[in-house]
């Protein structure tokens, strides 16, 4: 029988301790240990951000002269001076560029993604939303990704997943996929981590 979640397992009694909003903190804490992502005084754009860990623990890394910008469709709670949030649907494309625009962010260092589409129960519906929100994020980085930035996307392993990796390695110089630890066992969640945007697909 596959393990059930439960909120008191492990990482989220130590999100809670260590005053985390949620246990995907240590995703992304592993992730940036792997691959040096954070950095003092970064422009870093959180996409699927809500309730807020990732930006609590990027806010940290980047300190004040850094800026996180979080998208969610649902309101996030105030974090740090460092941090704006943004309510919008990541698939309305259009209106989240013109949204970044406004607020005259034109370049990010860093773009990330936690994204996860609501769960249908059905596996390969639930993986090609996924692969449909990474599209999103990737057309938003296209605009916004300074040359050289990296796009770091949480996307579900499936039936879709190899032709939508065929296509990320015809389009950056160097992807890379990395699992890790704090993914509940049963989960079919990878990490994908772009560098180098050669053309747009
Ligand atoms: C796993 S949670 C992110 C957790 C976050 N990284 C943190 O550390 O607090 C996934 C998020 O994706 C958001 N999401 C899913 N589909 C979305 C969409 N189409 N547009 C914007 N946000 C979306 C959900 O609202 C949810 O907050």
């Amino acid at each position: 029988m596959p393990k059930r979640y439960t909120p008191n397992d492990a990482w989220s009694q130590r999100a809670a301790k260590e005053g985390y909003r949620a246990r995907s903190v240590y995703k992304l804490i592993e992730l940036n240990e792997r691959e040096r992502l954070l950095r003092p005084g970064m422009t870093v754009l959180d996409c699927g951000a809500a309730p807020g860990s990732w930006l609590q623990f990027t806010a940290q890394q980047i300190g004040p002269k850094g800026l996180a910008i979080g998208i969610d469709r649902t309101p996030i709670e105030p974090i740090a001076d460092n941090v704006r949030t943004i309510e919008a649907d990541i698939t309305d494309v259009d209106a989240v560029q013109s949204t970044l625009t406004t607020l005259e962010i034109d370049r990010v260092d860093l773009v990330l993604s936690d994204l996860a589409p609501n769960t249908s129960g059905v596996h390969d519906v639930d993986q090609w939303r996924s692969i449909e929100l990474s599209q999103a994020v990737i057309a938003i980085a296209e605009q916004f990704l300074r040359p050289g930035g990296a796009c770091v996307i949480k996307v579900l392993r499936g039936e879709d997943f190899d032709a939508f990796y065929r296509e990320l390695k015809a389009t950056w110089k160097d992807v890379k996929t990395a699992r890790v630890e704090a993914t509940r066992d049963r989960s079919t969640e990878v990490y994908v981590i772009l560098r180098g945007k050669i053309r747009a697909a």
